[in-house]
C-alpha cells in the first residue's frame, strides 16, 4: 500500500471519512488478520533529512523529506548527512543507511498522519548524532509526545555514539496521529527516521496474567503505550526484520542466557511448526515467525541427570515501571506428547505451574505464547529473571523449554515512558516530599527495633553460652549465625519428612561431634572472592541440594563450593547433614571436608578439590577416554572401601542412602571418593531404621522402597547398580530406549536371565575383559541387586569380590575375543550356585510392578 498523501488530499479524505463515507476507507483495506502475510493500513516511512527515497535490504522503501513535508507543520528545513564511510565501524544494523542522514528542527515541530483505521501502531524512531560543522547533535536535548504519551522525555545522546534504535506499540483511537518533538530551551531536536506501521489487532489482546502472587488477570493493555524494551530469539539467531513477518528485529539469546552450561538449543525445520488456528486460541505467524518457534533452548542432558536447575535469562529494566512480558513455546523437543510438563518463573515468582504444553496445544511443534504482567512493586533489582525448570513431579523427563521472550516497558500513571511528566509538562509521579520523610521515619523506626532486637538476642546467647562451651573453642561463638551452633541447630534438624525416631538419630548425631572445631568456618567474603562471586562460569555441577562452584582459596588451593540453593527445609536438613558426616568422618575413599560458612542465611560446604570429576563422565555421555576395565574395578574398589568404611568404620554405622556414579568423584590420581552425604543417616550396628523414602530413581532399592525399612543393603543394592553401569556404560533410567530396556538394573537381570548379558558390555573394553573376572564381577552384581537385602552380601563381601575380580584380570588381561565363547554358558554359574536364594525366580514382572509403585509413592523424595 503506497501513501504519497499530500496535505491537501490528506484534508480531503479525512473530510470525506469523516463526513461522507465513513467506511470505504477502512475496508479498502483489508488486513486478513489469519494469514501469515499483513498489509498494514497504516505504512508511513520517512528517512527523515534524505533528499531521496532509500530501499533497505529487506525491500521497504523510506520516503524521502521532499515527499513528507505535508506531514511536517514546521517550514524549517535542515538536512544532515554524512557519507556512509563515516558510519562503518558503528556496529552493523541492517538498518544503516537511514542513520546517515537527518533532519533538525529548532523549534517544537510535529508530525501529523492520518490513521485510516485506528488500532495499535508501531513506532519506531532511529536516532544517530551525525557530526557536522553547524549542528552539535550530541548535545541536542528534546522530548518526543504523542497527543497523549510521552515517548522520550529530555533525550539525549551525549556521549553516545551507538545507533538508537526506539519501538513503540501504541493504540490510536483518533483518525489523526500526532508526532511532537520538543527541543528544550534553547535547544534543538534531531530524528534519522520514523516508522509508523500498523499493527495487526491479533497481536496483543487487552488482558495478560499480573505476575504478583496471588496471580490475577491483568486487564488495560489497550490503554497503556508500549516500549519494545527486548525481543529475543531463544536458542537461534538474530532475525532480521526482512525475514519477520511484521519488519521486527529479534536477537539471539546468548547475551541474555545467565546459566548457559544447562542450557542446550534446539532446532527444526521451520516447515514443522504448525500454527494453531482453533477459535479458541489463534497463533499466526504474525504473532511471531516460525524461526522463532523452530529453536529453542532445552535442559542440557535432561534424560541422563535427573536435573533440578532452572534455565534462566536475566534482562535489565527500569525500576518503576510495569512490565509486559510475552514468551513463546513450541514443544520440539518431545518425541511424543505428554512429556513435558515445567514451571516458569517471573522475577522468581512461579508464574505457571506445571505448564502442559501438550494440554495447551493438542499437538507437538505447534505454536503457543503467554503473556505476564509483571508490576513495578516486584522489579526491585533493575532486572527482570525469567525461568523454566522442571516441576518437582514424578515424570520421567525432566525438561524445560522456552522459544522466544518479548519484553515490553508500559506506560506509568502520568502516561509516559520516560520519567514522570506528562505531556503538558506536569509532574505526575510519587510525591518525593512525602515519600521521604516516610522513608526517614520507616528507617528510625526499624532501627530502634532491631536495636532493641538484637540487645535481646545476645542476651539470650549469653545466658545460653555455657551449655555450648566444649563444642566451640572460640570463645565469641555464642556470636556466630543460629545454626552454626552445636545443640540449637537440632531443633532446625526436624523435618516433617522425618519420622520421630530418625530424628532422633539424626540430632544424637550432632551432638556427638566432637570434631566440628577442626574445620574450618569460612566468611561468605571469602567464598565470593574464592568463586569469583560465584561466577556461573566456575559451576562444576549442580546437585539436588545446590550449585558446586570450583573456587581457589586466598592460599591457592583449589576446593569445590557447594552452595544451598535457597533455606528450603530439605536444603537445611542435607546441608546440617552433611556437615555432620562429613566433620566426623576422614577416609581415603572418601571426600574430605575443608570447612563450611553459615552466614547471612547462606549455607555452603567446602570440600578438597576432586579434579576428575564425577566416575560417570568417565563412563559415558562426555568425551574422556575410555577407562580400561583394570581401572573400573580400581574405582569401584575404591568406593566400595568407602561405603564399607562407613558401614562398619565409625562408631555407628552409617548409611549413604544416594549411592550413584556422580557421587563418586575421582582425584588426579584416579582415586575414588564418595561424596554427597546429604542423605545419609547414622543407624546403630545391626540395625534398620525406618524412614521415608529418599534416594535417585534407578538406583533405588526396592525392598526399602517397598518397607520403608533402611538397612546397609540399600547402599549394597544401589552399588550393584553402579557396577551394572560400569560395565554397560550407560545411564541407569534412559527413557530414549524401549521400555524394557529403559531401566538399567532391570534390563541387566533379564539379560543375565537368558544369558545375553555379554552384549551389553561397553563395546570400547569387551575384548579386553578377562572372561573369569567378567565372571566374579556380573554374579557379584546380580547379588547385589537380589530382590531380598538378605541375600545381598554385605560391602565388606563386595569388596572382596571385587578385588578377586581385579586380580583375575591382572593375572591375563587380553584375553582376546574368547569372551563370547565364555559367555554362552554365562548362566551356568547361577545354576551351580551354592545360594539357595535363586536371583532368577524374583526377576520376572519387575519393571510393570515397580513402576507402578513408583508412581503411587507420595512422599519419595526424587533426586
Ligand atoms: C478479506 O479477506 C477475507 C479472507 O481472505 C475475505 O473473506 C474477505 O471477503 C475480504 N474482504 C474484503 C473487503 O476484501
Ligand atoms: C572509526 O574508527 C577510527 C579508528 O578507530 C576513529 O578514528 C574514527 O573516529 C571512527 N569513526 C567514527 C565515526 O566513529
Ligand atoms: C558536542 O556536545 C557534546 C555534549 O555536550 C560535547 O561533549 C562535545 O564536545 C560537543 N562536540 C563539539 C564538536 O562541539
Ligand atoms: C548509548 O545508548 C544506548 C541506547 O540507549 C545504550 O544501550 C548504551 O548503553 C549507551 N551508551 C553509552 C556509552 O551511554
Ligand atoms: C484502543 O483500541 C480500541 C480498539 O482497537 C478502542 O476501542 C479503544 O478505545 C482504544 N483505547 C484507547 C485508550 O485508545
Ligand atoms: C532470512 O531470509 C533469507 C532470505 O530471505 C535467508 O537466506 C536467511 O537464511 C533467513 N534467515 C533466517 C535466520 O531465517
Ligand atoms: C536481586 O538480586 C539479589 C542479588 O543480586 C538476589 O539475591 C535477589 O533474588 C534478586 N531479586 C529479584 C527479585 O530478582
Ligand atoms: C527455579 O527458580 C525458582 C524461582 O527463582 C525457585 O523457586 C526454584 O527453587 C528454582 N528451582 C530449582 C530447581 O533451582
Ligand atoms: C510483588 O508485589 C506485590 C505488591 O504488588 C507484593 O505484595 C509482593 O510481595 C511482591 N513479591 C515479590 C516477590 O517481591
Amino acid at each position: 500500500m503506497k501513501h504519497s498523501y499530500n496535505f491537501f488530499s490528506l484534508f480531503i479524505l479525512l473530510l470525506l471519512h469523516l463526513f461522507f463515507i465513513p467506511s470505504t476507507c477502512v475496508n479498502s483495506i483489508n488486513d486478513s488478520d489469519f494469514g501469515s502475510s499483513f498489509t498494514p493500513s497504516v505504512n508511513y516511512l520517512i528517512d527523515c533529512g534524505s533528499s531521496l527515497k532509500t530501499q533497505l535490504r529487506d525491500g521497504r522503501i523510506f520516503k524521502s523529506d521532499p515527499d513528507t513535508t505535508s506531514f511536517l507543520s514546521t517550514t524549517e528545513d535542515i538536512q544532515i548527512s554524512v557519507d556512509s564511510i563515516n558510519l562503518a565501524n558503528l556496529s552493523y544494523s541492517p538498518a544503516l543507511p537511514l542513520y546517515e542522514t537527518a533532519r533538525v528542527f529548532t523549534e517544537d515541530t510535529t508530525y501529523s498522519f492520518y490513521i485510516p483505521k485506528p488500532g495499535r501502531l508501531w513506532i519506531r524512531l532511529y536516532f544517530f548524532p551525525l557530526p557536522n560543522p553547524s549542528y552539535n547533535l550530541s548535545s541536542f536535548v528534546f522530548s518526543v509526545h504523542t497527543d497523549r504519551f510521552v515517548l522520550l522525555h529530555e533525550f539525549s545522546q551525549s556521549n553516545n555514539d551507538s545507533l538508537v534504535f526506539k519501538e513503540y506499540l501504541l493504540n490510536v483511537s483518533d483518525h489523526r496521529f500526532s508526532l511532537k518533538f520538543k527541543p528544550r530551551k534553547s535547544s534543538s531536536a534531531f530524528i534519522n527516521a520514523i516508522e509508523i506501521v500498523s499493527a495487526p489487532d491479533i497481536l496483543l489482546s487487552d488482558s495478560a496474567i499480573q505476575v504478583s502472587p496471588p496471580l490475577g488477570k491483568f486487564n488495560g493493555l489497550m490503554n497503556s503505550a508500549l516500549q519494545v524494551s527486548y525481543r529475543i530469539n531463544v536458542g537461534g539467531p538474530t532475525i532480521t526484520p526482512g525475514n519477520d513477518t511484521l519488519s521486527r528485529t529479534w536477537e539471539s539469546d546468548d547475551p541474555y542466557n545467565i546459566f548457559p552450561q544447562g542450557s542446550k538449543s534446539v532446532s527444526v525445520s521451520n516447515k514443522r511448526i504448525i500454527y494453531p488456528q482453533t477459535s479458541d486460541f489463534i497463533v499466526t505467524p504474525l504473532i511471531a515467525p516460525s524461526p522463532i518457534y523452530a529453536t529453542c533452548v532445552e535442559m542440557e542432558d535432561p534424560q541422563v541427570m535427573q536435573p533440578n536447575f532452572n534455565l534462566s535469562w536475566m534482562v535489565n529494566v527500569e525500576k518503576k515501571y510495569s512490565y509486559l512480558i510475552r514468551m513463546h513455546f513450541c514443544d520440539i523437543v518431545s518425541r511424543r506428547l505428554d512429556q513435558l510438563y515445567f514451571n516458569v518463573y517471573i522475577n522468581g515468582i512461579e508464574s505457571v505451574s506445571a505448564l502442559d504444553l501438550s494440554y495447551e496445544t493438542k499437538a507437538l511443534a505447534t505454536a503457543y505464547y503467554m503473556d505476564f504482567m509483571i508490576g513495578s512493586s516486584n522489579i526491585t533489582n533493575g532486572s527482570i529473571l525469567i525461568q523454566v525448570g522442571p516441576t518437582n513431579h514424578k515424570q520421567d523427563i525432566s525438561n524445560a523449554i522456552l522459544n522466544g521472550i518479548e519484553v515490553m516497558k508500559m506506560s506509568n500513571s502520568a502516561d509516559s515512558l520516560d520519567g514522570f511528566f506528562s505531556v503538558d509538562g506536569e509532574y505526575k509521579g510519587p510525591n518525593l516530599r512525602t515519600k521521604l520523610m516516610k522513608l526517614v521515619a520507616i528507617i528510625g523506626f526499624s532501627l530502634a527495633v532491631i536495636s532493641l532486637l538484637l540487645l535481646g538476642v545476645m542476651y539470650v546467647r549469653w545466658l545460653r553460652r555455657p551449655l555450648c562451651r566444649e563444642e566451640s573453642r572460640n570463645f565469641f561463638s555464642w556470636l556466630l549465625p543460629l545454626h552454626s551452633k552445636c545443640n540449637i541447630s537440632c531443633s532446625i534438624y526436624s523435618n516433617k519428612y522425618d519420622s520421630p525416631k530418625s530424628k532422633h538419630a539424626g540430632g544424637h548425631s550432632i551432638h556427638h561431634s566432637p570434631r566440628r572445631g577442626s574445620k574450618r568456618f569460612f566468611h561468605f567474603i571469602e567464598l565470593q572472592r574464592a568463586t569469583g562471586n560465584f561466577d556461573e562460569k566456575k559451576v562444576l555441577g549442580v546437585g539436588g541440594f545446590g550449585k558446586v562452584y570450583l573456587g581457589t582459596l586466598d592460599d591457592g588451593r583449589r576446593v569445590a563450593i557447594k552452595r544451598g540453593s535457597g533455606s528450603s527445609g530439605q536444603g537445611m536438613n542435607e546441608f546440617i547433614t552433611e556437615l555432620n558426616m562429613l566433620s566426623k568422618l576422614r577416609h581415603r575413599h572418601l571426600v574430605s571436608l575443608v570447612g563450611f560458612c553459615d552466614e547471612n542465611s547462606e549455607m555452603v560446604l567446602v570440600y578438597d578439590y576432586v579434579s576428575n570429576g564425577p566416575f560417570r563422565s568417565h563412563l559415558y555421555g562426555s568425551n574422556f577416554s575410555p577407562l580400561s576395565w583394570e581401572k573400573r574395578l580400581e574405582i569401584c574398589i575404591g568406593a566400595a572401601r568407602g561405603l564399607h568404611y562407613l558401614h562398619t568404620g565409625a562408631s555407628q554405622s552409617i548409611i549413604h542412602r544416594d549411592v550413584k556414579t556422580t557421587n563418586i568423584l575421582l582425584d588426579e590420581n584416579y582415586v575414588a571418593k564418595v561424596a554427597d552425604f546429604g542423605l545419609s543417616k547414622t543407624i546403630h550396628d545391626k540395625a534398620q531404621i525406618s524412614t521415608a523414602v529418599k534416594g535417585s530413581f534407578g538406583y533405588l532399592d526396592p525392598q526399602y522402597f517397598k518397607s520403608q525399612q533402611l538397612t546397609q543393603k540399600s547402599d549394597v543394592y544401589s552399588f550393584g547398580v553402579v557396577l551394572f553401569e560400569v560395565l554397560c556404560a550407560r545411564p541407569v533410567i534412559c527413557s530414549t530406549l524401549p521400555m524394557e530396556q529403559a531401566n538399567l538394573a532391570d534390563w541387566v537381570m533379564k539379560q543375565h536371565k537368558f544369558g545375553m548379558l555379554h552384549k551389553a558390555i561397553d563395546p570400547r573394553i569387551a575384548n579386553n575383559i578377562n572372561p573369569e573376572s567378567y565372571k566374579v564381577f556380573v554374579q557379584l552384581g546380580v547379588k547385589c541387586l537380589s530382590e531380598l537385602s538378605v541375600d545381598r552380601p554385605s560391602m565388606g563381601d563386595v569388596l572382596w569380590n571385587l578385588e578377586h575380580a581385579y586380580q583375575l584380570q591382572i593375572a591375563s588381561p587380553h584375553d582376546g575375543n574368547s569372551l563370547s565363547n565364555a559367555f554362552q554358558n554365562e548362566n551356568e554359574s547361577d545354576i551351580n550356585n551354592d545360594n539357595s536364594h535363586g536371583v532368577a525366580s524374583v526377576v520376572p514382572d519387575r519393571i510393570g510392578s515397580d513402576s507402578l509403585v513408583f508412581s503411587q509413592m507420595d512422599n519419595f523424595q526424587g533426586r
